[in-house]
């Protein structure tokens, strides 16, 4: 049986990212674990480039650790979900901390990697995201799926009267924020459809 390892950059506790990410991994049908990057200690990169003489990081956090844990999946699943547009920040300085993985060996050259990337408007450039980081690792890249989520707006208190509401932006003024409203990635079959799918996809190129 093969390994395949998740990482989910989104810090909500059982949102729809770690959801969608669990079902993917469950439907490749092997041995699979999910690292929540929310509770490892994760620093940025210092820049001081000597993760080129053994290709693991000077700093002393979780890092070193997650590196491992790459380097013996056959697989790796990565999910985010977007802030200002663009990929959150906890899931960007883990990517960035891949960077040891690079000098002289390209260590994760070939080996399979696909992603899930949440959000309320901006699911496709957080996917574009994690292609590129894939490109660039030399990964192959099984494909990604989008899965919608709950803005912050929904639960802050003043969704439907604030000027600037993602809420709003979506359903217009007016509108009341209720129950159904709400995204579950467990009652959407069409997404868990495609996460299946993905799964199949990831066991498929394992073969
Ligand atoms: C500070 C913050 C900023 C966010 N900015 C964006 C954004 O610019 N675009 C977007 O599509 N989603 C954005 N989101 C993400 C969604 O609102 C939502 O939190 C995410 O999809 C997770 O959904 P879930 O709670 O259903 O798992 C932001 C979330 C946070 C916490």
């Amino acid at each position: 049986m093969a390994k395949v390892i998740g990482f989910c950059g989104s810090p909500i506790k059982s949102g729809n990212v770690e959801k969608a990410m669990e079902h993917v991994l469950e439907s490749t049908g092997h041995e699979w674990e999910l690292i929540r990057l929310s509770t490892k200690k994760i620093s940025p990169c210092i820049g001081c480039v000597r993760c080129a003489d053994n290709n693991r990081c000077v700093l002393k956090d979780d890092m070193n650790e997650l590196l491992e844990k790459i380097l013996e999946a056959d697989a790796v699943l990565l999910g985010g979900f977007p802030t200002f547009g663009r990929v959150n920040a906890l899931t960007k300085t883990f990517i960035e901390r891949l960077f040891p993985l690079i000098h002289n060996h390209m260590l994760t050259k070939g080996k399979i990697a696909a992603s899930v990337s949440g959000g309320f408007f901006d699911q496709e450039t957080v996917k574009e995201d994690f292609s590129a980081v894939f490109r660039e690792l030399l990964m192959r890249d099984a494909g990604s799926l989008a899965v919608d989520g709950n803005a912050c707006c929904y639960k802050c208190g003043y969704g439907e009267t604030c000027d600037y509401s993602a809420f709003i932006a979506r359903y217009g003024k007016g509108a009341k924020i209720t129950k159904d409203i709400f995204y579950v990635f467990d009652e959407d079959n069409d997404v868990r459809e495609k996460a299946a799918l993905l799964g199949k996809k990831i066991a498929g190129m394992l073969q």
